[in-house]
């Protein structure tokens, strides 16, 4: 091949790869496989290495190149990287529209909000659309040049089209990030490998891109966002919007979730939506950023040395906070495992007061280290349950000494035990109260009998007056007994009887939920309710004949025998027969015929004449399985309307796919 030649296909393959690129890692819809994708990359390679000279620093060849370096260069950047100002409430955004209405009399004010990214900012430089430099926000006069480690970054453009492209000197700015998934999966694969993992999304996403060699930077998942353009008014934009726009056309990742708010009331509204749906982004935001829209407006109102007077940032209610460990105590659980939990001084995180954090296991509080007077830093990320991130080493008191676990039961006073293999220290002692209490709460909870008014203080004190023993003890509660117990009315002692009575009727799948079999849960007990139809023949039941059914392996057919063998729970059993508490799984036909035994299913897309999960119980009904996800060992793929990427990993597979028609028939529903 001639030179020449080289060079044509050499431009025609950078044009397609950066295309591609834009497609995969900017607007997340790729055209091509993953195969072709490498097969470009490939060719260019090998043209490059034929022709070295023909190599320039924006190829996607060098995403990953450069030396790894000493220290980062210093980057004075053009206008100083502010700050933004904080609102934490709907009146401090009306107090911002007021001043912006005092510096602009008789104006009309529209905005623009976005979400506030909790990254990193960064400045990026380009000389007539190429990417030539890239630097970190530093102290907002002076940075770090780290060009190289933003360049590994997919989403990154290294040449811009349209009309931004053809800019002498074009300055964007913008915020780096780690996607949530992403750093769970970094966190998940440096436990594995031993390595120290990263409290936050944006501690591991600072990390890395001040990594001192860009080829470990290209191995952490970082994406990023623009929005800003320095001197936009001058390169024409009469607005954020269409700066946002042009961003876009050039090529740059801009945040879907910008929209424009016409009145403050919207900015408020959008506020509050962006903080009700944190949890769907993907990304850690900590707040939305509210902009006025008119770049001339922005002119005019200009800047404090510390933020833009036409911005603020609206912060959503902080989910990260520190506080002291006043006490470590141990909770004991249904089956006996010992949950140390710190007891805190009780401190506001994300809207509910936090005075508790379970610290999960042993090895959790030895890993962490935390100790009695502690200081904290905890975490509630969504809704879930809070967290201990870490221990602030800086103000640990110099007398801490660290946690030993305890090795008898705290209530009982009974031997504990760690299994090996075990996470959890287990008290030993079957008849243990604390055990006990947490049995029957777990026997009366919504997803087992579901028996309503069944609260911790009524179980309290039926178990401490020794009135209830074991699950049947319960059938027998007159109103006159429940409603002698301290703070019990006779409405609420009748009620409760009720609802025991009611619970009696739940079937046979409830019922074992509820028993609380250690490794049995919902998914298992609907299964074994579903395959024996009733108590009875689940009780004859061989470990063997358990462990052939599909999901049930070895160590739960053990522990499903062991519980049936212990001669104290036949009896219990025996006793809630007798109570009439039901005994069998309603429609399971106990000596039908198995059609589907041995079959796995997977599920897709919407069907017509039942759901989802109907479907799944008619599977199982018949003696298959459903799984969630497709392998080569899945027997049948059902697709329905709208299905996801499951259909296609079945026609990869050579997996059967089946109808919502198909499904019925095989089914012997149509
Ligand atoms: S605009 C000149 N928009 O927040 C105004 N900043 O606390 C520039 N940030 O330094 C800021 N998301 O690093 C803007 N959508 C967004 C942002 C954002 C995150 C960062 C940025 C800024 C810091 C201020």
């Amino acid at each position: 091949m001639t030179r020449a030649d080289a060079l044509q296909r050499i431009s025609e393959l950078r044009e397609q790869i950066h295309h591609h690129d834009y497609l995969y890692y900017t607007e997340a819809r790729p055209e091509i496989s993953d195969a072709e994708y490498d097969a470009l990359m490939r060719e260019l390679r090998e043209l490059e290495a034929a022709f070295p000279d023909l190599v320039t620093p924006d190829s996607p060849t060098q995403r990953v190149a450069g030396q790894p370096v000493d220290a980062f260069r210093p980057v004075a950047h053009r206008a100083a990287m502010l700050s933004l100002d904080n609102a934490t409430s709907p009146d401090d955004l009306r107090e911002f529209e007021a001043r912006l209405g005092r510096a602009l009399p008789g104006t009309r004010l529209a905005y623009v909000c976005e979400p506030k990214i909790d990254g990193l900012g960064i400045a990026l430089l380009y000389e007539r659309g190429r990417f030539v430099r890239g630097a970190t926000r530093g102290d907002g006069r002076v940075g770090e040049d780290i060009t190289a480690n933003l360049k590994t970054i997919r989403s990154l453009p290294t040449l811009l089209r349209g009309a931004l492209g053809g800019v002498p000197e074009l300055e964007v700015r913008g915020e780096v990030f780690m996607p949530r998934a992403d750093f769970e999966q970094l966190n998940r694969g440096l436990q594995e490998s031993g390595e120290g993992t990263f409290a936050n999304p944006r501690n591991a996403a600072a990390g890395a891109v001040r990594q001192k060699d860009p080829a470990v930077t290209a191995r952490r998942p970082l994406d990023i966002f623009l929005y800003h353009v320095s001197e936009g008014r001058e390169l024409g934009f009469r607005t954020y919007s269409d700066t946002v726009a042009a961003l876009r056309e050039a090529g740059f990742k801009t945040n879907p979730r910008t929209e424009p708010c016409a009145t403050l009331d919207a900015v408020i509204d959008y506020c509050r939506r962006l903080e009700a749906d944190r949890d769907a982004l993907g990304y850690d935001a900590d707040g939305a950023v509210v902009k006025v829209d008119s770049l001339e407006q922005q002119w005019r109102l200009g800047s404090t040395t510390h933020h833009p007077r036409w911005a603020i940032a609206f912060k959503f209610a902080a989910r990260q906070a520190t506080t002291v460990v006043q006490a470590i105590e141990v909770n004991v659980g249904k089956t006996g495992a010992l949950t140390p939990v710190a007891k805190l001084a009780p401190v506001p995180l994300a809207g509910v007061t936090i005075s508790n954090v379970s610290l999960h296991n042993e090895d959790e509080v030895r890993r962490k280290d935390v100790r009695v007077g502690d200081t904290v830093l905890i975490e509630r990320a969504g809704d879930v349950i809070p967290y201990v991130v870490q221990v602030v080493m800086s103000k640990r008191p110099a007398d801490t000494v660290p946690y030993v676990f305890p090795d008898r039961c705290p209530v009982c006073g009974h031997a504990a035990a760690r299994l090996p293999g075990e996470a959890y220290w287990r008290c030993l002692n079957t008849a243990c109260p604390a055990q006990l209490k947490a049995r029957l709460r777990h026997f009366g909870s919504r997803h087992a009998m579901d028996i309503e008014h069944l609260g911790e203080a009524v179980v309290e004190q039926l178990v401490d007056r020794k009135r209830v023993k074991d699950f049947a003890d319960l059938y027998t509660l007159t109103v006159d007994e429940v409603a002698d117990l301290e703070r019990f009315a006779e409405k609420s002692a009748v009620n409760l009887v009720a609802a025991i009575q009611a619970s009696k009727t739940r079937g046979l799948a409830r019922l074992l939920n509820a028993l609380g079999i250690l490794m049995v849960g919902e998914r298992v007990a609907s299964l074994l309710a579903n395959q024996f139809g009733t108590m009875e023949r689940l009780l004859a039941a061989s470990e063997t004949e358990l462990n052939e059914i599909r999901g049930i392996g070895d160590e739960l057919a053990q522990s499903i025998r062991r519980f049936f063998d212990d001669e104290t729970n036949r009896e219990v059993i025996r006793r809630l027969a007798e109570a009439d508490v039901e005994m069998a799984q309603p429609g399971v036909e106990t000596e039908r015929p198995q059609p589907l035994a041995g079959r796995t299913f997977v599920v897709t897309g919407a069907l017509s004449s039942l759901t989802r999960e109907a479907a799944r119980e008619l599977i199982e009904r018949l003696g298959g399985r459903v799984t969630s996800s497709v392998s080569k060992k899945t027997s049948y793929v059902v697709v329905g309307e709208a299905p996801g990427s499951k259909a296609d990993d079945a026609r990869r597979l050579g997996v059967e796919i089946l109808d919502e028609a198909a499904f019925l028939k095989l089914t012997g529903r149509a």
